[in-house]
């Protein structure tokens, strides 16, 4: 984030302290139930968002090296993720071309060949078959046509991202759109990787999402975790075509009004959070980030798998590995026992059907829209405003 900014987003924060506003919606909406719970919706997000949508699926620091790989299957489609011997990230189908067994079975590691266990026909970190046991048995093939299927993989801004099909197209001006220049300046391709979690919860994936959209609960679900740290009912909010930034606001923010602005940094005074469509939330602190990836199990809208990955800057993991972990751990206890607890008591609700819809207030401008930009990339109307 561009020092300009910096300052222009800690004044915006200030001025809403002083006034005692908020970010404003301009009004109210209410999205019914069934986009929490209708399993004909979910299958559609499934496919549109998921299946045959560039997924997010770790940061450079998941691949330190050359060899280093990765595998997930949380899009439905198994994948085998490399940096290959070049440096360069890859992705592959995580499948055999022999008769379809997964070549890699570990989620992460550090490999230059992966010989699959059913008859250890043996690829590269290309994707290249590089070796058939008893050929001469087994018949004639062409082995450059029977590499790994490829699949399309870009790093950029310290992000890793897989087309999950072979024939789709990343773009990363659509990807990235609003929040590109912020994302350039942060350095994060530098970061290490210090924990990861995952929750899986009774709840739908955009449910977990909302919990990220505003800051009017943090005094009072989170009274005695977060509000220690940061001031509720204020934000400064950006929303671009699909993606958004906010700004949260920590309570460090009164040690700065004293201090010129030219000594003022975001993270003396703001905690951004990038959304970054369709299922990722980037939670940024100082020299560390949170990653927040959330998946729908399919067939399931009650059910969701969130990922969340903690990076460092690399020297601050070095000096302070206990630190991390406090950070770490206090993180996912609160999203878990406070956010998520409270998010699957209104997925039971939901699943009621006897209540019709939730409400978004003005101050919950983030829900508004990216609620509004799931509708609308599905071809549905978007949530008008009703007061
Ligand atoms: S299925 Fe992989 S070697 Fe046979
Ligand atoms: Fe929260």
């Amino acid at each position: 984030m561009k020092p300009a900014v910096q300052i222009e987003v800690l004044r915006e924060l200030m001025d809403q302290l002083d006034a005692g506003v908020n970010a404003d919606a301009g009004g109210i909406r209410a999205c019914p139930a069934a986009a929490y719970t209708c399993p004909d919706l979910a299958k559609r997000e499934w496919d549109a968002f998921f299946r045959t949508h560039p997924q997010i699926v770790g940061m450079t620091a998941d691949l330190p090296s050359p060899g280093s790989f990765l595998t997930t299957e949380d899009v439905g489609v198994p994948m085998l993720v490399t940096r290959d011997a070049a440096g360069k990230v890859r992705a592959f189908l995580n499948a055999c071309r022999h008769r379809g067994a997964m070549v890699e079975t570990a989620v992460k590691g550090q490999k230059s060949r992966f010989s699959c266990p059913f008859h250890a026909w043996t690829y590269d970190s290309s994707g290249a078959l590089i070796g058939v046991p008893m050929q001469d048995h087994f018949g004639d093939i062409d082995r450059a046509c029977l590499g790994l299927v490829e699949l399309p993989a870009l790093e950029l801004y310290g992000f890793l991202i897989v087309h999950p099909d072979p024939k789709g197209h990343i773009d990363p001006d659509v990807l990235f759109q609003g929040v590109a220049e912020d994302l350039q300046t942060w350095d994060w391709g530098r970061y290490a990787i210090a924990f990861e979690q995952t929750l899986d919860m009774k709840m739908n994936w955009k449910l977990a999402t909302d919990t990220f959209g505003e800051t009017y609960h943090f005094k009072r679900l989170h009274k005695d975790t977060l509000a220690n740290s940061f001031h509720g009912d204020v934000l400064s909010y950006r929303s671009y075509e699909r993606n958004h930034r906010m700004i949260l606001c920590l309570r460090a923010i009164d040690d700065l009004r004293g201090k010129p602005e030219s000594e003022w940094r975001i993270e003396g005074g703001g905690f951004p959070v990038y959304f970054l469509f369709p299922n990722v939330v980037v939670n940024v602190g100082d020299s560390r980030i949170a990653v927040v990836r959330v998946y729908p199990a399919p067939g399931d809208p009650g059910r969701s798998i969130t990922r969340i990955t903690y990076y460092f800057d690399r020297d601050v993991l070095a000096e302070n590995p206990g630190f991390a972990q406090l950070f770490s751990d206090g993180f996912t206890r609160v999203v878990a026992d406070e956010d998520y607890a409270t998010a699957e008591t209104t997925q039971r609700a939901l699943a009621s059907g006897l209540l019709p819809e939730v409400i978004f207030g003005r101050n919950e401008p983030p829900l508004h829209h990216y609620h509004n930009v799931f509708r609308t990339a599905l071809g549905m109307e978007p949530l008008p405003f009703v007061a």
